[in-house]
């Protein structure tokens, strides 16, 4: 235990952790020197540059002639999954805290620090990019001591290009970050920080053990879940899985016993002996659930098993993925999806297109609301076409949000009408340091989902962090908002919204709606309502599209290549009424100014 260190690498986006992370392994020998990164081992993730799910690996290093083992944990670094964070920072004892010598300290970083602080690590700041020639390293360090209160001779000045202070933090990862405590004699209790699917051995969990030993064999239970199992394998993560008879106190290793769906794992469970259990479960466990709904249907309706196939799939590694058959008059037959908010959604309808080659159309998020009828009964309802009659609903309830914007104090005047446009009530407001502020609001989630973050990211220029958690859910004066076109109501375009914003929405629904679909050979009415009442109305205005007006030559092959290529343009359309009208306008209302 005492020559272990257990530690994560927290950064702002793009501030360089996977290429150091990949510094600190080729320097362990952990692994050989090869182009590209190690850590990220899905496309997207890479594209993105997110790392979405946490993993693991093990190092080895002799310092000062001891071998030491080092285990870095990684962390995804989005407000999405900010609960896996937290459990993969719970498996830690310190934090790297990078910033990009260029860039200087930015937002996004600090309420991982924040995390990080509050779980006690030890903090080791790293000043990434120093190659840069635009790297500002005095001014950068101003920064870091203006945030973390440490010394200037604290800061690890490094490159992840050329190689430059990587020792030095593998020294002060050793010598600073406190090795793991705990009682090996005591009743197993080891924290799940992470879990992946693998289709030949099934669910991989993660753990990193608090107190006692695991052995090859041994009967577990898990202590949230109840369920028992076998410890079929255990071991160490290091490039391959290395298994092992016996982990003890502070180890961090993999678990496999014969689990076959995500959902039976949840991240932050405590792992015990069925035979000698412990007392209670390691704290801060949560039942993480979806609180985004879209639906998510098929182009081709033919494709509607394919797309279910598609998701059960993605489920069995993505056990926040909820999915549930719904029909819309509009789009079919699809599905209900949950995710745990919009980048999420986002990674999901990139998965099915590019893992599935599925073509799919979603649809406007929302959240799920808690609808009362008269006689008190609540509802559950996770889409707009789902509500009751208005004359039945004595009131409905939406969820709540405790909301945390960290920004400059230049930004604070934009924000604040952001978040009042949005229904926030300001609960308080404090200085974090120098020029930073941390702001504090309550507001409705359904807000949230639809632009939020975009519109924060660009009036802060990027210079705003935002957290937030779930505060239950409140009344609301909420409306079911139509679109109908040519007179018929796309049920796919419905939203709730609250009445206050409701004469506004329908305006510039109508307006966006009218820029996104496309002229045909007849008038398209494009009217909001509520209720029967019509509150807006734009009127697309007939074309004759003639697209080989082109070939005057008359070149009948040239003719039909330029059909066929109309033909395909049209894939992306769905056939609503007489109306075609493309995916985009799905979702419209996420595109407003
Ligand atoms: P996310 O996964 O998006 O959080 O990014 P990251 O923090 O892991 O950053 P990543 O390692 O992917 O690096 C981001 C970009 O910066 C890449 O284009 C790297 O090549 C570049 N980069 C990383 N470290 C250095 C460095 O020390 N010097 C220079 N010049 N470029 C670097």
């Amino acid at each position: 235990m005492k020559n272990i260190r257990n530690f994560c690498i927290i950064a702002h986006i793009d501030h360089g952790k996977s290429t150091l992370a990949d510094r600190l392994l080729e320097f362990t020998n952990t692994i050989q020197v090869t182009e590209g990164q190690m850590l990220d081992d899905m496309d997207l993730e890479k594209e993105r540059g997110i790392t979405i799910k946490s993993h693991a690996i093990q190092m080895e290093y002799t310092y000062k002639g001891e071998k030491y083992i080092l285990n870095l944990i990684d962390t995804p670094g989005h407000v999405d999954f900010s609960y896996e964070v937290s459990r993969s920072i719970a498996a830690c004892e310190g934090a790297l805290l990078v910033v990009d010598a260029s860039q200087g300290v930015q937002a996004q970083t600090i309420s991982n620090l924040y995390m990080a602080l509050e779980h006690d690590l030890e903090i080791i700041p790293v000043m990434n990019k120093c190659d840069m020639a635009s790297a500002m390293p005095e001014e950068v360090e101003d920064e870091i001591i203006d945030l973390l209160g440490c010394k200037r001779e604290d800061i690890i000045r490094a490159s992840g290009k050329t190689g430059m202070g990587v020792e030095d933090i593998l020294a002060a990862v050793i010598e600073r970050v406190p090795h793991p405590v705990g009682d090996d004699q005591a009743p197993l209790q080891a924290l799940i920080f992470d879990s992946v699917f693998n289709s030949f051995r099934g669910i991989i969990a993660y753990f990193k053990i608090e107190n006692g030993v695991i052995r090859k064999g041994d009967k577990v239970k898990f202590f949230n879940t109840g369920k028992e199992y076998d410890a079929d394998e255990i071991g160490v993560l290091k490039m391959d899985m290395m298994p092992r008879n016996e982990l003890r106190t502070g180890d961090v290793g993999y678990i496999i016993s014969g689990i076959k769906t995500s959902r039976e794992v949840k991240v932050g469970d405590t792992i015990t002996h069925i035979a000698r259990p412990c007392e209670k479960a390691i704290a801060g466990f949560e039942e993480v659930k979806p609180m985004v709904f879209a639906g998510v249907y098929p182009i081709e309706a033919e494709d509607y098993e394919n797309l279910r196939a598609s998701l059960e799939k993605l489920q069995l590694n993505d056990a926040s993925l909820t999915f549930q058959p719904e029909s819309s008059l509009a789009l079919g037959f699809g599905f209900r999806c949950g995710f745990l908010g919009l980048l999420h959604m986002e990674i999901v309808q990139e998965r099915l297109d590019r893992e599935f080659d599925m073509n799919v159309i979603t649809t406007v998020p929302n959240v799920s609301y808690m609808v009362y009828d008269k006689q008190g009964h609540a509802n559950e309802v996770h889409n707009p076409g789902g509500m009751p009659d208005p004359t039945l609903i004595d009131h409905i309830e939406e969820p709540y949000i405790d909301a945390t914007v960290i920004t400059a104090t230049d930004y604070i005047g934009p924000i604040m009408t952001l978040c009042l446009g949005k229904r926030g009530e300001l609960v308080r407001q404090n200085y974090v340091s120098g020029n930073r502020v941390e702001i504090h609001y309550r507001m409705p989630l359904g807000e949230i989902v639809i632009d939020f973050y975009d519109k924060l990211k660009s009036i802060s220029k990027g210079y705003a962090s935002f957290d937030y958690h779930q505060s239950g859910f409140r009344p609301s004066k909420l409306v079911k908002l139509d679109i109908l076109l040519n007179g018929e109501s796309v049920d796919a375009l419905s939203t709730l919204t609250h009445v206050d914003n409701a004469y506004d929405l329908g305006k510039r629904m109508c307006e966006k709606l009218k820029e996104l679909i496309p002229r045909q050979q007849f008038d398209i009415a494009i009217q909001a309502a509520i209720g029967a009442k019509i509150i807006s109305r734009e009127t697309i205005k007939a074309v004759r599209k003639d697209v080989t007006a082109k070939c005057y030559g008359g070149d009948v092959s040239r003719k039909r290549k330029l059909l066929e290529k109309q033909k395909r343009g049209k894939k992306r359309m769905k056939q609503i009424g007489n109306v075609e009208v493309p995916q985009k306008a799905f979702l419209a209302v996420l595109k407003l100014d």
